[in-house]
């Protein structure tokens, strides 16, 4: 969103606790006909077959069936040496065409994907008698080029969202400053920690501005008239994600057991969406995500439903406007999309600055998914105390808040890298 939008929107949210209404959660333990699950079975068998399809049907929307069967194309656009010979970098199109149209560009999106992997871990005379790498899987927001300022990368072009700051005019992605956002990615740090980074713009899945949905991979489905329970952008790019997830199944010097999707904001959101549908995911990190994502739609804390589906109404479907205003009314809460995740291994981050996505209300969905990791017999986060700023908690669930502004820095990566390391890279895999 545009900066003057965002203070208009924030000016208007609560950000006082004491205004915080009296509110139940709904649990994720007790089934809708009101029998309480006390094992995995039971969880796995019936309560979250109840929750998943809720989430699908109110807020995000469901995946139709394309009309016509897309079919997939894989493309390795360059594979070499970067980053001074410590990286090999593959950059691969994956373009979905509608089959029986022909092939004229309506007929097809294509998703531009980077990916570095460690040359000494990945390739060489170690590959073939050594499994691939761990991988963070991310979307970016204003294109491939601005993760890095390696002039080998190929520039996304999609439409994007006009930021002066990554030099993005006229909607113009071709136009984004290489590296300008390199902060968010330390490439670097990641590959000499022995992880692959995978990325792509998620404006190639769906160009994220209102009235883009016919520019996006929702059209190749004939999917015209969106339904009530049908997807909104945050399911489609969670579809995307999942998408690239087929790719790295088969792709070399990638381990695609242990891929950790991860994003920031709105793409952390789609993370959490994408990890809880798709259990191939080993593990989900969201930062500073908020509402719609990590934050409890029932503390109508900072940004709430009614202020979302405003601006940005479709990245939901349209049932979920009936709960602006009535989230008392949400038969699941954000707490039970992190429940989703078990038993495998979720984190959540927030920044002390970013009260429009309500650090307690996210730190508060990530402890009150601990009840469904303990089923597993995991430890979630084991307190309903918030920690103190810059104190990360964290056992198979973790949490920390950073001292700062809604973003994702170095000091995030920190603790991310050092969690997975410890839940997905060490624990019998
Ligand atoms: C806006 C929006 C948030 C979102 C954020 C972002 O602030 O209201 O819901 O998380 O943009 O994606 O940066």
């Amino acid at each position: 969103l545009g900066a003057g939008r965002v203070a208009a929107q924030a000016d208007k949210a609560n950000y006082d606790e004491s205004k915080v209404p009296h509110y139940r959660l709904p649990e994720p333990l007790v089934c809708n006909d009101g029998r309480r699950v006390t094992s995995v079975g039971e969880w796995e068998s019936r309560r979250d077959r109840e929750i998943l399809p809720l989430f699908r049907s109110q807020m995000y929307g469901y995946v139709p069936a394309p009309e016509v069967p897309l079919s997939t194309e894989y493309t390795v656009l360059s594979e070499e040496e970067a980053l001074d010979g410590r990286a090999i970098r593959r950059q691969v199109r994956i373009r979905f065409v509608r089959p029986a149209t022909g092939r004229s560009p309506a007929d097809r999106q294509d998703v531009l994907v980077l990916i570095y992997l460690p040359k000494d871990k990945a390739t060489g005379e170690h590959r073939g008698n050594q499994r691939g790498v761990p991988v963070f899987l991310a979307y970016n927001f204003y294109g491939n080029q601005t993760v890095n300022a390696d002039p080998g990368i190929l520039p996304t072009i999609s439409w994007c969202r006009n930021n002066e700051r990554f030099g993005v005019t006229d909607h113009d992605g071709s136009k984004a400053i290489r590296g300008s956002n390199a902060w968010s990615w330390p490439v670097d740090t990641l590959l000499s920690e022995g992880f692959g980074l995978v990325t792509a713009c998620y404006n190639d899945i769906y160009p994220d501005g209102t009235g883009n949905r016919d520019r996006s991979v929702i059209r190749l489905f004939g999917d015209t008239l969106q339904r009530a329970d049908g997807w909104g952008a945050i399911s489609a790019w969670a579809w995307g994600l999942s998408r690239i997830m087929d790719y790295l199944e088969q792709a070399p010097g990638v381990d695609a057991s242990r891929v950790t999707v991860t994003g920031h904001s709105r793409l952390g959101k789609t993370a959490l969406w994408a990890a809880a549908q798709d259990r191939r995911f080993a593990a989900v990190i969201s930062t500073n995500s908020g509402c719609g994502g990590a934050a409890l739609f029932r503390r109508e804390f900072g940004e709430t439903a009614d202020l979302i589906c405003g601006p940005v109404g479709y990245w939901f479907c349209p049932n979920f406007q009936q709960y602006r205003n009535n989230e008392a009314a949400l038969p699941v809460d954000q707490h039970e999309l992190i429940a989703l995740m078990a038993p495998r291994p979720a984190y959540v981050a927030s920044a002390t600055e970013d009260l429009w996505a309500d650090p307690r209300g996210e730190f508060l969905s990530a402890a009150h998914a601990g009840e469904v990791y303990a089923l597993y017999g995991y430890r979630g986060l084991d307190t309903f105390t918030m920690p103190p700023a810059d104190r990360p908690l964290a056992h198979r669930v973790g949490y920390h808040l950073r001292t700062g502004q809604h973003d994702v820095t170095a000091w995030d990566w920190a603790q991310y890298i050092p969690f997975v390391k410890r839940e997905v890279c060490a624990n019998g895999k």
